[in-house]
């Protein structure tokens, strides 16, 4: 008896045969940010700003700020990442489905407490609804959108279009980079490697990791070993800083 009722939910949840949980994304590139703006006179009188940018965690993080007064006040107002970008007509339709790479499709609604589960791109499914509008900001972090281009969730050449209750697109717009990543940061995934050559090396010669514990007495002179004359002269300004203090 339990058997058959639940031969049902199974065969829903697999209606896609390829559907699977959303991967967790958060190995993003440090400070990348992308940025979406409406402007009321693109977007039925709506004003928004989306900023998609690399947490601390190495996650999404969104500021969402959403203002303006549309045609109509049928809330609450959706909005979802889409799969397209807004043509150069402002046309929203063309953008078409949400951003679905683990193919789940539309239905059941999004759970909010298993967001692994929604469309990836269903962000007030997974962070909730704008309730009323002008006057709708938010500030969360989503683990399942990408802002690594190649990665299926990437979403920095896609758009977000709001939609009225009954799903009717009111206003849409791109994701334009604003950085990739910072530059001054961006050399530490890059020295990441490294470590792993270490590691490596340091298989083979364990012993030689007590190096370093030498280098301290003299770490001017550890660059050039054969350099008495620098060790001295680090020494000598040692001294004549401890002289001067
Ligand atoms: C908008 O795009 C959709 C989907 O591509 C298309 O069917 C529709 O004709 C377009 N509308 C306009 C006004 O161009
Ligand atoms: C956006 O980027 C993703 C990942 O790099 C890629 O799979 C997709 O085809 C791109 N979409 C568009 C519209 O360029
Ligand atoms: C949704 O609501 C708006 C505003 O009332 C209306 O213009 C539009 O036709 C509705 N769309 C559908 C699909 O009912
Ligand atoms: C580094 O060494 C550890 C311990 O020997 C090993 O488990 C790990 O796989 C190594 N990592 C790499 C990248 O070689």
């Amino acid at each position: 008896m339990l058997f058959l009722i639940a031969l049902p939910f199974v065969f829903g949840a697999v209606a896609k045969g390829w559907a699977t949980d959303a991967k967790v994304n958060c190995n993003n590139p440090p400070d990348a940010q992308y940025i979406v703006n409406m402007t009321p006179s693109k977007n039925a009188g709506i004003d928004a700003q989306i900023v998609a940018q690399t947490g601390p965690d190495g996650c999404t993080n969104f500021v969402v700020n959403i203002n303006g007064n549309p045609p109509a006040q049928v809330a609450p107002y959706l909005y979802h990442i889409h799969e397209l970008p807004v043509p150069s007509d402002g046309n929203c339709t063309a953008t078409l489905g949400h951003l679905d790479p683990y193919g789940r499709g539309e239905t059941p609604p999004c759970d909010a407490s298993q967001p692994q589960t929604c469309q990836v791109g269903d962000l007030s499914g997974k962070h909730g609804s704008i309730a009323s509008l002008p006057g709708f900001s938010a500030h969360y972090t989503d683990k399942y959108v990408s802002l690594v281009s190649g990665n299926p969730s990437f979403l920095g050449n896609r758009s977000i279009v709001i939609h009225y209750n009954n799903l009717t697109r009111i206003a849409c717009a791109n994701f334009e980079l604003v950085r990739q990543s910072s530059p001054s940061k961006s050399a530490s995934p890059a020295s990441c490697p490294p470590p792993s050559t270490v590691n490596s090396t340091s298989t083979s010669t364990p012993p030689y990791i007590i190096i370093p514990v030498v280098t301290p007495t003299g770490s001017a002179g550890a660059s050039t070993s054969t350099s008495t004359v620098s060790g001295g002269a680090g020494a000598l300004a040692v001294a004549m800083v401890a002289a001067v203090l």
